[in-house]
């Protein structure tokens, strides 16, 4: 299908969707239900949710009962409240063994998840990324250098998955030939079984162990030599994680490979997306490319890579006058709160000049706020940079086709035609 036939379909969607919103009992609203997020149709369903029970208990929802917490000042209020609202036993929506739950410090609360955290986040740190940053911009002109002009060819693949794997690489000093072992435990970590990539839990299993076991010969290795600002060296000589149980040291990192991995991916994506939807941005930034920043987190914004954290609550909480019980599923819906109006004018529009598109809050809020949101900034600016250097347009010619998932709000395939 062509891209204008698609988005005049999308609007009409769209449309439906506003209808259906507004005249269904809200207890019908679902939007756990990842075909809402699928088709790019959930926006009016937070919509009303924000605006009647911005804290709002599911109880029917096809991923078992949940409440979600919608407004923009809400959300950071539940992010901010480790204490009544925990990241054990998990942040994803199904539950877990005791054992997985403790296994990375994402699903941990303090004291616990501060060592752990302390002891890698220099690798995502100002010195660090200064000190990556030729790196990475060597490998972002090699993929841009290596794209058919005036042909077309699936984005996610040539560019998206491999520049999120190579900086991966770059942050793990992975062995480089083997960088696509990184995507692709990635990929069976988070992907579902009907994905399709693997069949029976045994076999999810042997891939992930075949990662702990290539990880863990790369970590003693490092042990031994001094220096390094690898995530791997860190992990191996920092007090708080060099001695982790085999599940600790998969759990982390399974964290960083996949903290790194569909997020950045998705928001490249979803960038070019974007700035065919809104052609008139794409000129300003082409035309000032010191707006480039402001516009990188304004695509953060708008395309919300994971739609939400779970918490749980440790005790019962009165959060704007409901009453969450002791021990239930809080969902924060980022995506919401980015839309959320009252905060962002035109929230539904990328606009590469809005004034405070740095505070969105797709990296979360408070403790477990991303770690890595530097790397995926300087990433993202790095290749908008080369980008505009070199292209008149980053011509979208076909439909998007969106992940079935309702946490990761990413694409599986973006037809793309360069043109110089
Ligand atoms: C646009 C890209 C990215 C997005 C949208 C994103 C989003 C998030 C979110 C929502 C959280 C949880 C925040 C909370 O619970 O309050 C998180 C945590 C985390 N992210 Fe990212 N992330 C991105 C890129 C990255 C990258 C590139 C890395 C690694 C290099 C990374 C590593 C992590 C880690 C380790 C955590 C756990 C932090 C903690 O629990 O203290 N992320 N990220």
């Amino acid at each position: 299908m062509e891209w204008q036939q698609y988005e005049l379909e999308r609007e009409q969607r769209l449309a439906n969707a506003r209808d259906h919103a507004a005249s269904i009992p809200l207890e019908e609203i679902d939007v756990g239900h990842w075909d809402l997020m699928r088709d790019d149709t959930i926006w009016p369903y937070f919509e009303r949710l924000r605006r009647e029970e911005p804290v709002y208990y599911h109880k029917d929802s096809i991923v078992g009962p949940f409440w979600s917490v919608t407004n923009y000042e809400l959300i950071k209020a539940v992010d901010s409240d480790a204490e009544q609202f925990s990241s054990e036993p998990t942040i994803g929506l199904n539950e877990v063994s005791a054992e997985d739950s403790a296994s990375s410090f994402i699903s941990m609360d303090d004291p616990h998840h501060a060592v752990q955290r302390k002891a890698v986040a220099p690798v995502a740190g100002p010195r660090n990324l200064a000190a990556l940053e030729p790196q990475i911009r060597g490998r972002v002109v090699g993929i841009l250098e290596s794209l058919p002009i005036g042909e077309t060819f699936n984005w996610v693949d040539k560019v998206s998955i491999e520049l999120t794997t190579q900086m991966l690489a770059t942050l793990f000093d992975f062995p480089f030939e083997d960088r696509h072992l990184l995507t692709r435990w990635s990929d069976i970590a988070t992907s579902p079984r009907k994905a399709g990539l693997w069949d029976t839990v045994e076999e999810r299993q042997r891939e992930l162990n075949e990662c702990l076991q290539y990880m863990t010969r790369l970590r003693d290795e490092r042990a031994k030599k001094p220096g390094g600002y690898d995530l791997l060296t860190m992990l191996a000589q920092n007090e708080g994680t060099k001695n982790m149980s085999p599940v600790q040291f998969l759990g982390n990192l399974l964290l960083l490979i996949i903290g790194g991995n569909d997020t950045t991916r998705n928001s490249i994506s979803g960038g070019v997306l974007a700035m065919n939807r809104w052609p008139e941005e794409f000129k300003k930034v082409k035309a000032d490319r010191s707006k480039i920043p402001n516009a990188v987190a304004e695509i953060i914004r708008w395309q919300t890579p994971l739609a939400f954290m779970r918490r749980t609550t440790t005790r019962d909480v009165d959060l704007a006058g409901t009453v969450i019980p002791k021990g239930e599923r809080v969902l924060m819906w980022y995506a919401s709160g980015n839309r959320d109006e009252s905060v962002f004018e035109n929230a539904d529009v990328l606009d590469v000049d809005r004034t405070n598109a740095r505070q969105h809050l797709s990296f979360g809020f408070g403790v477990h706020r991303c770690m890595g949101n530097r790397v995926a900034e300087l990433q993202l600016r790095i290749l908008w940079e080369e980008m505009l250097e070199r292209y008149s347009q980053i011509e979208v010619v076909g439909a998007p086709i969106r992940a079935i998932s309702n946490f990761v709000r990413g694409y599986t395939h973006l037809p793309v035609r360069l043109h110089v």
